[in-house]
């Protein structure tokens, strides 16, 4: 079979003419458009609920950079929601959740209306695959569990998810029917968005990178892999790009263990150990700093060459080390992707 886009022949292993390239987070509040979007949907909810918002802003950034990939507008925190727990995104303070810390609460969630809850972002995967260039891909995705179960413990976002952490130790059994109830939800999920045309899956581990060893294995690793394993079996082509972030010289033990088809490097990776470690194991996305984008400049040039240089020589496609924030100024997101496009390998 041959594959006509470049972003899918790199997480193929196959060699590209040019490196493709999208960013994490590409659609948000760094660009005006966004913002206008948000402000007629009335709340960042309902953009992520309602299909012709969620299509727009999801091909806004496209229009502006063409990037090889375009990735379903959402959020990884739809999931919990879809499960019953009560969710709120307030302006200047990011998600609030009612925290699931005992077992009642754990089992007072459920999958029964679960589909139905998420059937508006079904509609929008479906939507985009008509919508999007011929040559760009269309990325799904979800949090990993270890991730999401860190803000529905706690109930809003924490630099050192102390809560989840705690109850992983203190509560295992408790910890464990959390992590696998997320395990089976968000495995259903990601086969509703390829069935609805996703053809590359991303998971977002962002928190992984907080664990010791042995958590990490259980937490990270085990939930990811089970998940991988439920995709193949119906779907054994469809790539899946991990991303634990923060997992350093764990990365080949992730990718060993979970079957991973690519992972996304976060910015703290040094570039030739990514080459020598990483890169044999398997594809490869990443990691420029979201705030040398920010900062612009020549050092920002000097760094994209340095990334292109040392990581194109195998199968590679530019990305971020973690999400756009929303002081990038757009011009600079342009002259990144303008490097990127005329670059000769
Ligand atoms: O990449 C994209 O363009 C697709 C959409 C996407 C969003 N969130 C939209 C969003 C994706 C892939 C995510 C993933 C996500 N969401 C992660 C994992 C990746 C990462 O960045 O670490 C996490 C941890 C979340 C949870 C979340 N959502 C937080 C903590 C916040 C508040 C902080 C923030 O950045 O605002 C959000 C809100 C959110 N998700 C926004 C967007 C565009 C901003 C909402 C707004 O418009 O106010």
């Amino acid at each position: 079979m041959t594959i006509d886009k470049n972003f899918l022949q790199a997480l193929a292993g196959q060699s590209t003419n040019r490196v493709p390239f999208w960013y994490m987070r590409q659609a948000g509040r760094y660009l005006p458009e966004y913002m206008e979007k948000r402000k007629s949907a009335g709340s960042f909810l309902e953009l992520c609920y309602s299909p012709d918002f969620a299509v727009e802003v999801t091909l806004q950034p496209l229009r502006r950079f063409h990037m090889d990939a375009a990735i379903l507008f959402s959020d990884i925190l739809v999931v919990p929601h879809a499960l019953g727990q009560h969710l709120e995104f307030r302006q200047g303070e990011g998600p609030v959740l009612t925290p699931v810390d005992s077992a009642e609460k754990i089992n007072r969630l459920g999958m029964d209306k679960f589909h139905q809850h998420l059937s508006p972002v079904y509609e929008t995967v479906n939507r985009l695959g008509q919508a999007i260039p011929d040559t760009t891909a269309l990325i799904g995705f979800a949090g990993a569990p270890w991730t999401v179960a860190t803000y529905m413990v706690q109930g809003h976002g924490s630099p050192d998810q102390a809560a989840a952490r705690s109850m992983a130790f203190q509560r295992q059994d408790v910890f464990q029917t959390l992590i696998d109830l997320l395990v089976s939800a968000t495995s259903e999920y990601l086969i509703k968005q390829i069935e609805h045309g996703a053809e590359v899956i991303q998971l977002f581990d962002t928190w992984a990178g907080n664990l010791p060893e042995d958590q990490f294995r259980k937490w990270a690793i085990e939930p990811t892999r089970k998940i991988i394993l439920a995709i193949r079996k119906k779907y054994p082509h469809i790539p899946v790009i991990g991303f634990p972030r923060g997992a350093g010289c764990r990365y080949p033990e992730y990718i060993n263990a979970t079957g991973v088809s690519a992972v996304s490097i976060d910015t703290t990776m040094p570039l030739e150990w990514v080459r020598d470690h990483i890169q044999p194991l398997c594809p490869v996305q990443g990691n420029l700093d979201p705030l040398l984008l920010v900062a612009g400049g020549d050092r920002l040039e000097k760094r994209v060459r340095q990334i292109l240089d040392c990581l194109s020589g195998g199968p590679f496609i530019f990305n971020l080390g973690h999400g756009i924030v929303p002081e990038t100024p757009p011009e600079n997101v342009a002259l990144v992707s303008e490097i990127i496009r005329e670059y000769k390998k």
